[in-house]
Protein backbone atom coordinates (compact mmCIF):
# COMPACT_ATOMS: atom_id res chain seq x y z
CA UNK A 1 0.00 0.00 0.00
CA UNK A 2 1.46 3.50 -0.96
CA UNK A 3 -0.44 5.14 2.02
CA UNK A 4 -2.23 8.31 1.57
CA UNK A 5 0.10 11.03 2.74
CA UNK A 6 2.23 8.64 3.86
CA UNK A 7 -0.40 7.19 6.54
CA UNK A 8 -1.34 3.75 5.81
CA UNK A 9 -3.52 2.42 8.89
CA UNK A 10 -5.82 5.07 10.24
CA UNK A 11 -8.65 5.34 12.86
CA UNK A 12 -11.84 6.90 11.20
CA UNK A 13 -13.81 9.44 12.55
CA UNK A 14 -16.49 8.34 15.16
CA UNK A 15 -18.69 10.73 16.54
CA UNK A 16 -18.59 10.30 20.63
CA UNK A 17 -16.04 7.93 20.39
CA UNK A 18 -12.80 9.03 18.76
CA UNK A 19 -11.92 11.61 21.77
CA UNK A 20 -8.40 12.63 22.43
CA UNK A 21 -8.11 9.77 25.04
CA UNK A 22 -8.76 6.76 22.59
CA UNK A 23 -6.99 8.52 19.83
CA UNK A 24 -4.06 7.86 22.11
CA UNK A 25 -4.16 4.79 22.55
CA UNK A 26 -4.96 3.95 18.98
CA UNK A 27 -1.83 5.72 18.07
CA UNK A 28 0.58 3.90 20.86
CA UNK A 29 -0.80 0.33 19.14
CA UNK A 30 -0.13 1.52 15.26
CA UNK A 31 -2.98 3.85 14.54
CA UNK A 32 -0.75 6.00 11.53
CA UNK A 33 -3.11 8.73 12.16
CA UNK A 34 -6.43 9.33 13.60
CA UNK A 35 -9.56 11.41 13.15
CA UNK A 36 -11.19 13.54 15.77
CA UNK A 37 -15.13 13.70 16.55
CA UNK A 38 -16.54 15.03 13.40
CA UNK A 39 -16.91 18.69 14.04
CA UNK A 40 -19.81 20.53 12.64
CA UNK A 41 -18.66 23.99 10.59
CA UNK A 42 -21.85 25.91 11.82
CA UNK A 43 -21.23 25.06 15.39
CA UNK A 44 -17.36 26.68 14.99
CA UNK A 45 -18.66 29.64 13.28
CA UNK A 46 -20.98 30.46 15.77
CA UNK A 47 -17.59 29.55 18.25
CA UNK A 48 -19.59 27.20 19.72
CA UNK A 49 -17.32 25.96 23.12
CA UNK A 50 -18.42 22.79 22.16
CA UNK A 51 -17.47 22.07 19.35
CA UNK A 52 -14.50 23.85 19.62
CA UNK A 53 -13.44 21.14 22.44
CA UNK A 54 -13.54 18.36 19.87
CA UNK A 55 -10.49 19.66 18.54
CA UNK A 56 -8.61 20.06 21.52
CA UNK A 57 -5.50 18.34 21.33
CA UNK A 58 -3.18 16.57 24.02
CA UNK A 59 0.16 17.90 24.47
CA UNK A 60 2.53 17.01 21.86
CA UNK A 61 -0.49 15.50 20.01
CA UNK A 62 0.34 14.64 16.49
CA UNK A 63 -0.78 13.71 13.04
CA UNK A 64 -4.64 14.22 13.68
CA UNK A 65 -7.09 14.36 11.11
CA UNK A 66 -10.56 16.92 11.53
CA UNK A 67 -13.87 16.02 9.70
CA UNK A 68 -16.11 18.81 8.91
CA UNK A 69 -19.62 18.31 8.20
CA UNK A 70 -22.18 20.92 6.50
CA UNK A 71 -23.33 22.51 3.43
CA UNK A 72 -22.43 25.29 3.10
CA UNK A 73 -19.19 26.28 0.91
CA UNK A 74 -17.99 29.25 1.96
CA UNK A 75 -18.67 28.57 5.48
CA UNK A 76 -17.15 25.23 5.25
CA UNK A 77 -13.96 27.03 3.73
CA UNK A 78 -13.39 29.87 6.25
CA UNK A 79 -13.70 26.82 9.41
CA UNK A 80 -11.61 25.04 7.10
CA UNK A 81 -8.96 27.84 7.41
CA UNK A 82 -9.94 28.64 11.05
CA UNK A 83 -8.92 24.56 12.07
CA UNK A 84 -5.56 24.74 9.97
CA UNK A 85 -4.23 28.06 12.07
CA UNK A 86 -5.22 26.77 15.19
CA UNK A 87 -3.59 23.36 14.71
CA UNK A 88 -0.81 24.14 12.53
CA UNK A 89 1.50 21.34 12.31
CA UNK A 90 -0.34 18.80 14.54
CA UNK A 91 -2.92 18.54 11.43
CA UNK A 92 -2.36 15.82 9.39
CA UNK A 93 -5.46 16.89 6.48
CA UNK A 94 -8.72 17.77 6.36
CA UNK A 95 -11.86 15.78 5.42
CA UNK A 96 -15.05 16.86 4.34
CA UNK A 97 -18.63 14.33 5.73
CA UNK A 98 -20.10 13.19 2.78
CA UNK A 99 -21.31 9.74 4.60
CA UNK A 100 -23.20 9.82 7.36
CA UNK A 101 -26.51 8.75 7.15
CA UNK A 102 -27.99 9.82 10.59
CA UNK A 103 -31.24 11.52 10.03
CA UNK A 104 -30.49 14.79 11.66
CA UNK A 105 -27.13 15.06 9.82
CA UNK A 106 -29.09 14.04 6.24
CA UNK A 107 -31.98 16.17 7.09
CA UNK A 108 -30.13 19.23 7.25
CA UNK A 109 -28.67 18.48 3.61
CA UNK A 110 -25.78 17.50 5.59
CA UNK A 111 -23.41 14.07 5.21
CA UNK A 112 -24.30 11.43 2.99
CA UNK A 113 -27.38 13.71 1.70
CA UNK A 114 -24.29 15.09 -0.52
CA UNK A 115 -23.85 11.99 -2.31
CA UNK A 116 -27.36 13.54 -4.16
CA UNK A 117 -26.13 16.69 -4.54
CA UNK A 118 -23.04 16.27 -6.28
CA UNK A 119 -22.82 19.80 -7.74
CA UNK A 120 -22.66 21.08 -4.47
CA UNK A 121 -20.18 18.36 -2.93
CA UNK A 122 -18.06 19.86 -5.55
CA UNK A 123 -18.39 23.41 -4.56
CA UNK A 124 -17.50 22.69 -0.85
CA UNK A 125 -14.46 20.82 -1.62
CA UNK A 126 -13.46 23.38 -4.28
CA UNK A 127 -14.30 26.27 -1.46
CA UNK A 128 -11.94 24.32 0.81
CA UNK A 129 -9.12 23.55 -1.12
CA UNK A 130 -9.11 27.13 -1.93
CA UNK A 131 -9.02 28.20 1.81
CA UNK A 132 -6.22 25.53 3.18
CA UNK A 133 -2.45 24.62 2.24
CA UNK A 134 -3.22 21.24 4.03
CA UNK A 135 -4.80 18.19 1.64
CA UNK A 136 -8.33 18.02 1.42
CA UNK A 137 -10.15 14.78 1.50
CA UNK A 138 -14.05 13.42 0.81
CA UNK A 139 -15.08 10.47 3.07
CA UNK A 140 -18.64 9.10 1.10
CA UNK A 141 -20.47 5.74 0.70
CA UNK A 142 -21.22 3.27 -1.77
CA UNK A 143 -23.88 5.39 -2.97
CA UNK A 144 -27.01 7.00 -1.72
CA UNK A 145 -29.66 4.33 -2.16
CA UNK A 146 -29.48 0.37 -2.18
CA UNK A 147 -28.58 -1.27 -5.78
CA UNK A 148 -27.22 2.66 -6.80
CA UNK A 149 -23.08 2.41 -6.92
CA UNK A 150 -22.57 6.51 -7.39
CA UNK A 151 -19.03 5.92 -5.71
CA UNK A 152 -17.30 5.68 -8.44
CA UNK A 153 -18.34 8.32 -10.85
CA UNK A 154 -18.88 10.49 -7.28
CA UNK A 155 -14.91 10.07 -6.57
CA UNK A 156 -14.38 11.45 -10.14
CA UNK A 157 -16.14 14.65 -9.58
CA UNK A 158 -14.91 15.10 -6.01
CA UNK A 159 -11.03 15.22 -7.65
CA UNK A 160 -12.36 17.15 -10.65
CA UNK A 161 -13.04 19.64 -7.98
CA UNK A 162 -9.98 19.84 -5.52
CA UNK A 163 -10.35 16.78 -3.94
CA UNK A 164 -6.38 15.57 -2.99
CA UNK A 165 -7.90 11.94 -1.49
CA UNK A 166 -11.03 9.95 -0.37
CA UNK A 167 -12.16 7.72 2.11
CA UNK A 168 -15.18 5.30 0.59
CA UNK A 169 -17.09 3.09 3.18
CA UNK A 170 -18.56 -0.01 1.33
CA UNK A 171 -22.20 0.39 2.12
CA UNK A 172 -25.34 2.46 0.59
CA UNK A 173 -26.28 5.66 3.03
CA UNK A 174 -30.15 4.21 3.44
CA UNK A 175 -27.74 0.93 4.37
CA UNK A 176 -26.94 2.34 7.32
CA UNK A 177 -24.97 -0.50 9.21
CA UNK A 178 -26.84 -3.03 8.14
CA UNK A 179 -25.62 -6.45 5.69
CA UNK A 180 -21.83 -6.14 4.93
CA UNK A 181 -19.43 -3.78 3.48
CA UNK A 182 -18.85 -4.18 -0.45
CA UNK A 183 -14.82 -3.95 -1.55
CA UNK A 184 -15.95 -4.32 -4.52
CA UNK A 185 -17.07 -0.56 -4.40
CA UNK A 186 -13.66 0.67 -2.86
CA UNK A 187 -12.11 -1.02 -5.66
CA UNK A 188 -14.06 0.65 -8.34
CA UNK A 189 -13.42 4.00 -7.03
CA UNK A 190 -9.67 2.94 -7.18
CA UNK A 191 -9.67 2.18 -10.49
CA UNK A 192 -12.03 5.54 -11.45
CA UNK A 193 -9.50 7.82 -9.51
CA UNK A 194 -5.71 8.96 -9.35
CA UNK A 195 -5.91 10.02 -6.60
CA UNK A 196 -5.35 8.13 -2.86
CA UNK A 197 -8.13 5.77 -1.83
CA UNK A 198 -8.50 4.67 1.44
CA UNK A 199 -10.66 1.14 1.79
CA UNK A 200 -13.45 1.45 4.70
CA UNK A 201 -15.41 -0.77 6.47
CA UNK A 202 -15.82 -4.09 8.25
CA UNK A 203 -12.24 -4.52 9.21
CA UNK A 204 -12.47 -6.30 12.09
CA UNK A 205 -8.44 -8.48 12.89
CA UNK A 206 -5.37 -7.63 11.11
CA UNK A 207 -5.87 -10.26 8.15
CA UNK A 208 -9.15 -8.41 7.28
CA UNK A 209 -6.77 -5.31 6.45
CA UNK A 210 -4.51 -7.68 4.25
CA UNK A 211 -7.53 -8.80 2.15
CA UNK A 212 -9.03 -5.26 1.85
CA UNK A 213 -5.74 -3.90 0.66
CA UNK A 214 -5.40 -7.26 -1.78
CA UNK A 215 -8.64 -7.22 -2.69
CA UNK A 216 -9.06 -3.54 -3.69
CA UNK A 217 -5.89 -1.97 -4.52
CA UNK A 218 -7.05 0.85 -1.79
CA UNK A 219 -3.82 3.23 -0.47
CA UNK A 220 -4.88 2.95 3.08
CA UNK A 221 -6.70 1.26 5.65
CA UNK A 222 -9.43 2.97 7.56
CA UNK A 223 -11.04 1.74 10.86
CA UNK A 224 -13.67 2.54 13.21
CA UNK A 225 -15.92 -0.11 15.15
CA UNK A 226 -13.60 -2.85 15.29
CA UNK A 227 -11.37 -0.30 17.33
CA UNK A 228 -13.77 -0.05 20.00
CA UNK A 229 -12.67 -1.56 23.27
CA UNK A 230 -9.69 -2.95 21.11
CA UNK A 231 -7.15 -0.38 20.05
CA UNK A 232 -4.64 -3.64 19.80
CA UNK A 233 -6.58 -3.76 16.71
CA UNK A 234 -4.30 -1.74 15.14
CA UNK A 235 -1.09 -3.64 15.84
CA UNK A 236 -2.62 -6.72 14.42
CA UNK A 237 -3.30 -4.38 11.21
CA UNK A 238 0.06 -3.65 11.10
CA UNK A 239 1.40 -7.19 11.55
CA UNK A 240 -0.74 -8.28 8.77
CA UNK A 241 0.00 -5.78 6.29
CA UNK A 242 3.82 -6.25 6.45
CA UNK A 243 2.85 -10.36 6.46
CA UNK A 244 4.26 -10.65 9.97
CA UNK A 245 3.16 -13.15 12.56
CA UNK A 246 0.05 -10.56 14.48
CA UNK A 247 0.30 -10.51 17.98
CA UNK A 248 -1.84 -12.70 20.27
CA UNK A 249 -5.42 -11.09 21.28
CA UNK A 250 -4.73 -9.37 24.74
CA UNK A 251 -5.38 -11.19 28.05
CA UNK A 252 -8.18 -10.22 30.50
CA UNK A 253 -6.05 -8.44 32.39
CA UNK A 254 -4.34 -6.29 29.76
CA UNK A 255 -7.98 -5.49 28.43
CA UNK A 256 -8.61 -3.99 32.08
CA UNK A 257 -5.54 -2.41 32.18
CA UNK A 258 -6.11 -0.78 28.76
CA UNK A 259 -9.51 0.27 30.28
CA UNK A 260 -7.61 1.77 33.46
CA UNK A 261 -5.24 3.90 31.42
CA UNK A 262 -8.50 4.85 28.92
CA UNK A 263 -9.87 6.51 32.31
CA UNK A 264 -7.16 7.79 33.82
CA UNK A 265 -6.65 9.87 30.47
CA UNK A 266 -10.39 11.07 30.20
CA UNK A 267 -9.89 12.41 33.84
CA UNK A 268 -6.85 14.31 32.66
CA UNK A 269 -8.72 15.91 29.56
CA UNK A 270 -12.51 16.24 31.41
CA UNK A 271 -12.04 16.50 35.02
CA UNK A 272 -13.33 13.67 37.41
CA UNK A 273 -17.01 13.43 35.41
CA UNK A 274 -16.01 10.59 32.68
CA UNK A 275 -19.39 9.62 32.29
CA UNK A 276 -18.39 8.97 28.54
CA UNK A 277 -16.03 6.02 29.60
CA UNK A 278 -19.05 3.80 30.35
CA UNK A 279 -19.32 3.07 26.47
CA UNK A 280 -15.72 2.20 26.51
CA UNK A 281 -15.61 0.09 29.23
CA UNK A 282 -18.35 -1.83 27.96
CA UNK A 283 -16.36 -2.09 25.07
CA UNK A 284 -13.27 -3.31 27.13
CA UNK A 285 -15.47 -5.68 28.98
CA UNK A 286 -17.58 -7.37 26.23
CA UNK A 287 -17.25 -10.96 26.96
CA UNK A 288 -15.56 -11.42 30.23
CA UNK A 289 -17.31 -13.17 33.06
CA UNK A 290 -19.18 -11.27 35.25
CA UNK A 291 -19.55 -8.29 32.06
CA UNK A 292 -23.05 -8.72 31.93
CA UNK A 293 -23.48 -7.66 35.25
CA UNK A 294 -21.10 -5.21 34.85
CA UNK A 295 -23.05 -3.56 32.44
CA UNK A 296 -25.79 -1.78 34.99
CA UNK A 297 -23.08 -0.75 37.57
CA UNK A 298 -21.42 1.28 34.48
CA UNK A 299 -24.34 2.98 33.57
CA UNK A 300 -24.19 4.68 37.36
CA UNK A 301 -20.40 5.16 37.18
CA UNK A 302 -19.09 8.91 36.74
CA UNK A 303 -15.66 9.23 38.91
CA UNK A 304 -12.52 7.20 37.50
CA UNK A 305 -13.05 5.54 41.59
CA UNK A 306 -16.52 4.38 40.44
CA UNK A 307 -15.10 2.69 37.13
CA UNK A 308 -11.82 1.10 39.23
CA UNK A 309 -14.44 -0.80 41.74
CA UNK A 310 -15.91 -2.24 38.67
CA UNK A 311 -12.62 -3.21 37.15
CA UNK A 312 -11.50 -4.59 39.83
CA UNK A 313 -14.17 -6.95 40.58
CA UNK A 314 -14.18 -8.04 37.04
CA UNK A 315 -10.60 -9.20 37.32
CA UNK A 316 -11.09 -10.89 40.54
CA UNK A 317 -13.67 -12.56 38.74
CA UNK A 318 -11.41 -13.66 36.13
CA UNK A 319 -9.29 -14.83 37.85
CA UNK A 320 -11.56 -17.04 39.78
CA UNK A 321 -12.67 -18.04 36.39
CA UNK A 322 -9.59 -18.76 35.20
CA UNK A 323 -8.66 -21.36 38.54
CA UNK A 324 -11.62 -22.94 38.23
CA UNK A 325 -10.99 -23.69 34.55
CA UNK A 326 -7.31 -24.86 35.48
CA UNK A 327 -8.75 -26.90 38.02
CA UNK A 328 -11.38 -28.28 35.46
CA UNK A 329 -8.48 -29.23 33.21
CA UNK A 330 -6.15 -30.58 35.45
CA UNK A 331 -9.40 -33.32 36.40
CA UNK A 332 -9.27 -33.98 32.58
CA UNK A 333 -12.78 -31.66 32.38
CA UNK A 334 -13.05 -29.72 28.66
CA UNK A 335 -11.99 -26.39 29.25
CA UNK A 336 -15.97 -24.77 28.26
CA UNK A 337 -16.74 -21.35 28.47
CA UNK A 338 -13.41 -19.86 28.75
CA UNK A 339 -14.15 -15.83 28.32
CA UNK A 340 -11.24 -13.34 26.75
CA UNK A 341 -9.82 -12.76 23.23
CA UNK A 342 -11.98 -13.07 20.08
CA UNK A 343 -14.56 -15.02 21.25
CA UNK A 344 -15.35 -12.49 23.51
CA UNK A 345 -15.51 -9.73 21.55
CA UNK A 346 -18.38 -11.93 19.48
CA UNK A 347 -20.51 -12.06 22.05
C1 LIG B 1 -20.29 5.50 16.75
C2 LIG B 1 -19.91 5.84 15.33
C3 LIG B 1 -19.71 7.17 14.99
C4 LIG B 1 -19.35 7.50 13.69
N1 LIG B 1 -19.13 8.81 13.38
C5 LIG B 1 -18.70 9.14 12.13
C6 LIG B 1 -18.35 10.47 11.80
O1 LIG B 1 -18.42 11.38 12.62
N2 LIG B 1 -17.93 10.73 10.52
C7 LIG B 1 -17.84 9.75 9.58
O2 LIG B 1 -17.45 10.02 8.45
N3 LIG B 1 -18.16 8.48 9.88
C8 LIG B 1 -18.56 8.16 11.12
N4 LIG B 1 -18.82 6.86 11.42
C9 LIG B 1 -18.59 5.83 10.39
C10 LIG B 1 -17.20 5.23 10.50
O3 LIG B 1 -16.20 6.21 10.33
C11 LIG B 1 -17.00 4.13 9.44
O4 LIG B 1 -17.14 4.70 8.17
C12 LIG B 1 -18.01 2.99 9.57
O5 LIG B 1 -18.23 2.65 10.92
C13 LIG B 1 -17.53 1.74 8.82
O6 LIG B 1 -16.28 1.32 9.29
P1 LIG B 1 -16.12 0.09 10.33
O7 LIG B 1 -16.75 -1.09 9.71
O8 LIG B 1 -14.64 -0.03 10.52
O9 LIG B 1 -16.84 0.48 11.57
C14 LIG B 1 -19.20 6.50 12.70
C15 LIG B 1 -19.41 5.17 13.07
C16 LIG B 1 -19.75 4.83 14.37
C17 LIG B 1 -19.95 3.38 14.72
Amino acid sequence: MRGIFGYRVLLAPMAGVTDVAFRALCREQGADMAFTEMVSAKGLSFANEKTRHLLALAPGEDRVAVQLFGHEPAVMAREAAWIEDEMGDALAYLDVNMGCPARKIVSKGDGSALMREPELAAAIVAAVKGAVVHPVTVKFRRGWAEGDETAPEFARRMEAAGADGCAVHGRYALQLYRGSADWGAIARVRAAVAMPVVGNGDVRRGADAARMAAETGCDAVMIARGAEGNPWLFSQVRAALSGEEEPAAPTVAERIAMARRHARLLEQREGRNIVRMRKHAMWYLAGLPGAAAARGRLNYCTAPEDFDAVFDDLLAIAAAHDAGAQAACAAGAPDEGRGGGDAARSL
